[in-house]
């Protein structure tokens, strides 16, 4: 009998639990030098300038939106196929989310949407990298160009994806990270916000420590608060495992990319099954493997999958379906691609040590299903 397969799961290893160990045994448990070099080896990565650590990816949100100066009465443009994160983070700064359909190939926000919804009162375009795959950058760009609109990428999905050769964390201003176990790579909780802007940097490295700016012409203890900020820090502890894990990130992505064909292949030919498109040059860092049933009811999939030990999950309720949101003034009805989507999607299981014989059980079970 096969053990329980959950739809992801972290990937720790010997030398990620020594990483932590050895840290425990310093004097620096949290704001010692592991966070900088966490930080300079993000930016190595993926080839910018800054990235600045905090503790969730809904940190990173909040922290970025802050330092682009949202506020009250402001619109923020997004997905409504996302989690609630991405619109929680403006929405704590008083901002109103302005939801834009997504493109039912690549299940990200239609850029075509996003013009027409464009007023005086919006500040930000704030796109999704939905399942891994990241948005289509090129027009996204010309878009928030033309109208002066700072871009921001949650890549909490695609950490370790590539666009025509340009890694996640270099297509948009600000880009969002997030270090959750079930994320490319983990430090429990905890998040990233990368950039070029070494100016939004420094502005968000302050609001993740309370908002205290130092003035050591005072006195080595003396330091200023003008606008009030939050402890989003990331610990030494986690810091440290986060450096080990980024060590493997492409190795990671390697295989998820490989358990992602293996679906891919099997799959293509079904027609009671959809896939999401991964354009060309385009590369995913499959965080999720969505499929769609056309005919099958998903709910019923859903639970016979769960009862043989296969655990899927839908990502996501889409936003506007929440009462948090309803506030905003929007009704079922109103994204017809998105609500297409979240009734008949499922997210199998993809993660690093999914072993063959696991995703070839999956497989065998959900073919002997689909043919009921
Ligand atoms: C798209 C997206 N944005 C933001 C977040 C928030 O990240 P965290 O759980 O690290 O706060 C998540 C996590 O589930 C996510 O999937």
């Amino acid at each position: 009998m096969l053990k329980k397969i959950p739809y992801s799961c972290q990937t720790i290893s010997q030398d990620d639990i020594q990483a932590v160990i050895k840290v425990l045994k310093t004097s620096f448990l949290t704001c010692g030098p592991k966070v900088g070099e966490f930080e300079k080896a993000l930016a190595k990565y993926v080839g910018c300038k800054e990235a600045v650590v905090v503790s969730s990816g809904t940190a990173a949100l909040h922290v970025a939106y802050f330092a682009l100066g949202i506020k009250e009465g402001d619109e923020v443009i997004t997905t409504p196929l996302t989690f609630s994160a991405t619109s929680a983070g403006f929405c704590y700064l008083g901002a109103k989310p302005v939801f834009c359909d997504i493109s039912p190939d690549t299940l990200n926000i239609s850029p075509k949407e996003i013009e027409k919804k464009i007023t005086k009162k919006t500040k930000a375009i704030s796109v999704v990298d939905f399942a891994g795959l990241p948005c289509n950058y090129e027009v996204l760009k010309k878009i928030a160009k033309k109208y002066k609109l700072p871009l921001i990428a949650d890549a909490c999905h695609s950490f370790g994806g590539e666009y025509f050769g340009k890694k996640v964390g270099t297509l948009a201003d600000l880009t969002c990270l997030s270090f959750h176990p079930v994320k490319g790579i983990t430090t429990g909780e905890g998040g990233a916000i990368l950039t070029n802007n070494s100016k939004l940097a420094q502005k968000m490295r302050v609001f993740r420590h309370h908002g205290a700016v130092k003035n050591p012409k005072k006195g080595g203890w003396y330091y200023e608060i003008k606008d009030l900020g939050y402890n989003y820090r990331l610990t030494d502890l986690q810091c440290a495992l986060g450096i080990s894990q980024l060590k493997k990130l492409d190795n990671f992505i390697k295989r998820r990319r490989e358990i992602a064909q293996k679906y891919r292949n099997v799959f293509a030919g079904l027609e009671e099954i959809l896939l999401q498109e991964e354009p060309k040059g385009v590369k995913s860092a499959y965080h999720l493997f969505v499929v769609q049933f056309k005919t099958k009811n998903r709910k019923a999939i859903y639970e016979a999958l769960k009862a043989k030990g296969i655990f899927t999950q839908v990502h996501y309720v889409p936003l506007h379906f929440q009462p948090a949101y309803q506030k905003f003034g929007y009704k079922k009805g109103d994204f017809p691609n998105t609500e297409k989507y979240y009734s008949q999607c499922l997210s199998l299981p993809i993660y690093p040590t999914l072993t063959k014989a696991q995703q070839a059980y999956v497989i065998s079970t959900l073919k002997a299903l689909l043919k009921k």
